[in-house]
Order: C-alpha cells, then sequence, then structure tokens
C-alpha cells in the first residue's frame, strides 16, 4: 500500500511527505512542478517522484492502477487566488476538473480515505467572524468558487459512494519553503523574502495592497500537517468540512510589527491599492476540529522565527 500526495512537491505537500516517511511510509508525489520544487522533497527510498498533471485522465488511470494507495491527500492546484481571477479557465481546469477526476479513480480503486485542501477563500467576506463551517459561503474569486465546488463533489462522495473524505478549509498557511517568487505568493513568505534581502543591504520594500487593515488567520504548515493525519485517521472527519487556524486573527500591519521584532530591521513599507477579490477580513473558529483533540502548537512569533531562519539560510546562499 502506498500513499498519494498531489501536489507534494510544493510547499504544504513536502511538510506532509517529510512527516509521511517518518513513520517510514511509502509516498507516492504527482507533481506537475508548475509551482513545486523537487529540491522542496527529501531524498528517500520510500518516496516515489512522478512529473504529470492531475488534469490528465489517462494518465491518473494508469497511475491507479499501477499502484494500491491507502490515503489520497489531494493538494495539488493553482494555489494563487489572483492567478485564478487572471486565468479561470486554467484554473478551473487544475483546482475543479482534477479534483473530480482523483475522486473518480479513487473511488474505482477503492482508497480508504480522500483528504482534500479546501481553503478559507470559500468563506468570501461575508460579515459573520470568526468562520464556522456551518455559515453561508460566498466565494469571491474563481480560486474560492473551485474550491467550494470541489469540496461539496468531495463530501458528497461519502453519502453517494462510501468513498470517506473530508475537506479542510486550511486559513493562511505559512512556514518554511513557501516560494516567495511571485507578486501573487503567500504574504509572509514575501515579506519574509523582501526583509532577508535588506538585512543583506538590498535596495527592497515591503508592498502593502491597501490600509494594511486586512486581517487573516496565519496557520503555520506544521501545524496544518498535523490536521491532516488527524483528518486521515479519525473516522469522525468521514463526510465532513473542518477549518484548519488558529482562531487568532492578525492584521498586516500586525504581522509587520512580529516581523520586526523578530528581525530588527524591516525595509521601508510602501501602500499600494487594494487588490480587486481581496478579502477584508478572516479568521476561523476552529473548534469542530479542536474537538478531534487538534489544537495548534505554534504561535505567530514561533512560526514566524522558525520560518525566517529558514529564509536567511536557503535564499541567501
Ligand atoms: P503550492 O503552489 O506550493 O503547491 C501546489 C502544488 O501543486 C505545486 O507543487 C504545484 O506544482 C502542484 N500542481 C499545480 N497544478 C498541478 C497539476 N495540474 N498537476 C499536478 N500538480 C500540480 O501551494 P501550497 O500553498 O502548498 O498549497 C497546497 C494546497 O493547499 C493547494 O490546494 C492550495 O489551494 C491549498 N491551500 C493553501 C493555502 C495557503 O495558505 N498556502 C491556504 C488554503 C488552501
Ligand atoms: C491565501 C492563499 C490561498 C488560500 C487563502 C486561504 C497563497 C498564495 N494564497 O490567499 O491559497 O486559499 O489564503 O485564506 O498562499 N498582500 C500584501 N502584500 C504582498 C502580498 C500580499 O499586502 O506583497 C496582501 C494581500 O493583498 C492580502 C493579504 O496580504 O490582503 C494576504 O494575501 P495572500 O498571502 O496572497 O493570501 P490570500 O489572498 O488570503
Amino acid at each position: 500500500m502506498a500513499t498519494l500526495v498531489t501536489g507534494g512537491a510544493g510547499f504544504i505537500g513536502s511538510h506532509l511527505v517529510e512527516e509521511l516517511l517518518k513513520e517510514e511510509r511509502e509516498v507516492v508525489v504527482v507533481d506537475d512542478l508548475s509551482t513545486g520544487k523537487l529540491e522542496n522533497l527529501p531524498e528517500s527510498e520510500n518516496l516515489t517522484f512522478i512529473k504529470g498533471s492531475i488534469t490528465d485522465r489517462e494518465f491518473l488511470k494508469n497511475l491507479f492502477n499501477s499502484y494500491r494507495f491507502d490515503t489520497v491527500f489531494h493538494l495539488a492546484a493553482v494555489a494563487s487566488v489572483f492567478k485564478s481571477v487572471e486565468k479561470p479557465i486554467e484554473t478551473h481546469r487544475v483546482n475543479f476538473d482534477g479534483t473530480l477526476y482523483l475522486l473518480e479513480e479513487s473511488k474505482r480503486t477503492k482508497v480508504n480515505k480522500f483528504v482534500f485542501a479546501s481553503s478559507a477563500a470559500v468563506y468570501g467576506d461575508l460579515p459573520e467572524l470568526p468562520k464556522r463551517e456551518d455559515m453561508p459561503v460566498k466565494p469571491l474569486t474563481p480560486y474560492g468558487v473551485d474550491k467550494y465546488a470541489s469540496e461539496r463533489y468531495v463530501v458528497n462522495s461519502f453519502n453517494l459512494y462510501e468513498l470517506r473524505t473530508t475537506a479542510l478549509r486550511f486559513f493562511n498557511v505559512y512556514g518554511e519553503k513557501q516560494d516567495p517568487s511571485s507578486p501573487y505568493s503567500g504574504v509572509i513568505s514575501i515579506f519574509m523574502d523582501r526583509t532577508a534581502r535588506y538585512l543583506r543591504g538590498e535596495e527592497v520594500t515591503i508592498d502593502i495592497y491597501g490600509d494594511g487593515k486586512q486581517t487573516r488567520d496565519f496557520v503555520y504548515v506544521k501545524d496544518v500537517v498535523k490536521a491532516l493525519l488527524i483528518a486521515e485517521r479519525d473516522s469522525r472527519t468521514e463526510g465532513e468540512v473542518f477549518n484548519v487556524g488558529t482562531g487568532r486573527e492578525t492584521s498586516l500591519l500586525a504581522l509587520i510589527e512580529t516581523l520586526k521584532e523578530i528581525t530588527g530591521k524591516i525595509p521601508p513599507v510602501r501602500f499600494l491599492p487594494h487588490r480587486e477579490g481581496d478579502i477584508k477580513r478572516s479568521v476561523a473558529d476552529i473548534s469542530k476540529i479542536r474537538a478531534l483533540g487538534y489544537s495548534p502548537s505554534f504561535s505567530l512569533k514561533d512560526g514566524l522565527k522558525r520560518t525566517f531562519r529558514w529564509f536567511i539560510e536557503n535564499l541567501l546562499r
């Protein structure tokens, strides 16, 4: 039996793969390397990397015929909200069609568990906070719409086909190996990268879109991996959706302050126009997943310290 991680060469996926390998499991990673990187993956005889796209049905059929998967962790996606606004058709093919194909193969070959990476983006900016799983949703972007539609197919596959499934709505994940190279990368990775460069003497700025008062629930990647493993193992998660965050709301301005406490100095801050589709406030109610024993282990400061150390060591070599 092997465990499949789609998007395993990406930021969150590669942390999950590391943890699965620690448990001495046989892991298969499928990734088209569109944003993922081979160097994110450790060397291990228990790890097989296969380059391929989840939009290719023939490829998926052959893959599922070649391996018996116990669990499918489906993390492959175009993860950038703003890329989905620019390229809705391409994004839909990956974020929605790809999910459907994987569900189909998982059902056909009777995998034990299917865990899907959904997103807080499904909530949109309806005013009620913190976000609870049973609240109405109003996704604002193609990314959010595709995550929501996929999520519905994922949880309904439990009721319709008895495929054991769980969808996790990740809030804003950060940590080592997050790629800062696009303007649409996760905000913490960009701020970390700029600060590391600034400390090295480069002339860079930290750019804030809008007034910096927008808030997010920033969750450290190791805590997200913990949630993925709970979703895999706890039968109470079957056919259910769970928020994965910390329950703490942090504005970008507060984030910058904390970053400054850690690094001593930060680049000059510029305020740029607000981005279309950007959500104003976001924070999770995590009581549903807490009831299964999940609790975040890392404070924002601790998580940022570990992340910054990695950025200094790895990006500026
Ligand atoms: P990432 O871009 O680092 O990882 C996504 C991976 O999917 C990459 O390795 C990429 O190469 C791969 N991929 C993309 N298209 C593919 C395709 N057609 N076939 C095969 N592989 C493909 O992003 P991430 O932050 O690690 O996100 C992982 C998952 O978590 C995604 O589903 C994302 O939507 C979701 N998520 C992320 C966050 C966050 O804050 N980072 C929050 C909510 C949800
Ligand atoms: C992020 C994830 C998305 C996930 C969602 C869940 C990434 C790239 N996106 O989207 O996959 O589903 O969380 O909540 O990880 N900002 C700046 N300056 C910058 C970059 C960003 O001010 O240089 C602002 C953005 O405009 C936004 C906030 O920071 O207001 C957060 O942006 P971002 O990290 O891209 O996250 P989300 O859009 O919330």
